[in-house]
């Protein structure tokens, strides 16, 4: 089972697929799929939209911290013995418990399931993290072949405070349909997540290769020599090519963060950052920007909604103006400002951007 962001499991299923998953089946934030072990490390190196990967012990559906109880105490937890383990849960829904209180009741079951060479807790350095996903009444519990999120990619140096989920920005660029070949844009870019996601997976890099761990290394299972050459054949199909992506911010001080950021993830040399003004037509100047990906600012606190629909509506007209017929893919917080504007769209999608709920658009403009 796959963790991944909500609204885009069609997006992280196909990737599963096209990196050798069978059998592939889409729940709320996670996909559920088949493979050999080597899929374990090639999907935590290579997928640039999953969160992490679980290997599923069981799944089933219970409604209290009893029923919760005996389904983890079903499981063969041998693989744990005199190993340091914790157990993590993820809670979606609203329930009578909390998450610890899950956490709490798998770690007793796991503990009861020995009579002699118990494994211990270790919530701070554990050698193995059992993982539980519960979703109203369904419940998933594996063990997490990744460690910390994959998302966080480990190559931010410049830390923007709006900064968008690497794993959502390489959903909205494989929402355009980008053609590498052409001109790509993000005229808002902030610390640069869209643009050095869309540089690494134009250059086909791993984005596991900036991790400084996986949790899959502790596995008992773990074969240094699969993994290395998993690793080898993704450098290997990696390229170092130039190409054309643009990146606009009128703040310097975002410009400047998004070229260290850029530089620290090794691509600087494919983008061209500039400090300038998206509602502005002679921004566009010389830049035939065919695909445009961006995640404007949402204006949360309601005296703002004023000024972001000036900006939302300014932005718009400059592009008319400027790159008609290009693709435009857009998340925004904001969607009833957005819904106001005359524009068409081809696909809106509702998505979760941490825990505030956003839209995705594309559009044709
Ligand atoms: C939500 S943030 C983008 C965050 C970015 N995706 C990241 O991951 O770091 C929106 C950005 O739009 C920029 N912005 C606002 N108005 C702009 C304008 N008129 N032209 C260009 N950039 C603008 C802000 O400076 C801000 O950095």
């Amino acid at each position: 089972m796959a963790t991944t962001v909500k609204g885009l499991e069609d997006i992280a299923g196909k990737e599963i697929e096209e990196l050798g998953g069978c059998f592939i089946r889409l729940g709320s934030e996670r996909v559920f799929f088949e493979g050999n072990i080597e899929l374990i490390y090639k999907l935590n190196l290579r997928c640039r939209c999953l969160h992490k990967l679980i290997l599923l012990l069981i799944e089933g559906k219970a409604t209290s911290l009893k029923e919760i109880y005996n389904l983890a105490k079903s499981v063969d937890y041998n693989f744990l013995k005199n190993k340091k383990f914790a157990v993590r849960t993820t809670r979606v829904g609203s329930h009578n418990y909390n998450s610890c209180q899950i956490s709490a009741t798998i770690g007793q079951a796991i503990l009861d399931s020995f009579s002699i060479e118990k494994p211990k807790v270790d919530l701070e350095n554990p050698d193995i993290e059992i993982f539980s996903y519960v979703k109203d009444d369904e419940v998933n519990i594996g063990i997490n072949t990744t460690g910390d999120s994959m998302h966080k990619r480990n190559y931010r140096v410049y830390d923007h405070p709006a900064a968008l989920r690497t794993t959502i920005a390489c959903g909205m660029i494989k929402i355009s349909n980008w053609n590498f070949k052409e001109v790509f844009l993000d005229p808002m870019c902030g610390g640069g997540t869209i643009p050095i996601e869309a540089a690494l997976m134009a250059r086909n890099i791993p984005p596991g290769i900036f991790r400084k761990d996986f949790a899959f290394k502790r596995l008992s299972f773990f074969d240094e020599n699969l993994y290395k050459n998993e690793l080898e054949k993704a450098l290997k199909e990696s390229n170092s090519n130039f190409f054309s992506i643009y990146a606009f911010d009128i703040s310097k001080k975002h410009i400047e963060g998004a070229i260290l950021n850029s530089k620290s993830a090794n691509v600087y040399d494919t983008i061209n950052f500039s400090i300038r003004d998206a509602t502005r037509k002679e921004s566009y100047k010389g830049i035939d920007a065919k695909y445009i990906v961006l995640n404007p600012p949402y204006g949360i606190r309601q005296s703002r909604i004023k000024i972001i629909e000036k900006l939302y509506r300014e932005f718009f007209n400059a592009l008319k103006n400027s790159l008609s017929g290009a693709t435009i893919v857009l998340i925004t917080a904001a969607y009833k400002v957005l819904e106001k504007l005359d524009i068409n769209y081809i696909e809106v999608r509702d998505v979760k951007h941490g825990d505030l709920p956003a839209k995705i658009y594309k559009i044709n403009i």
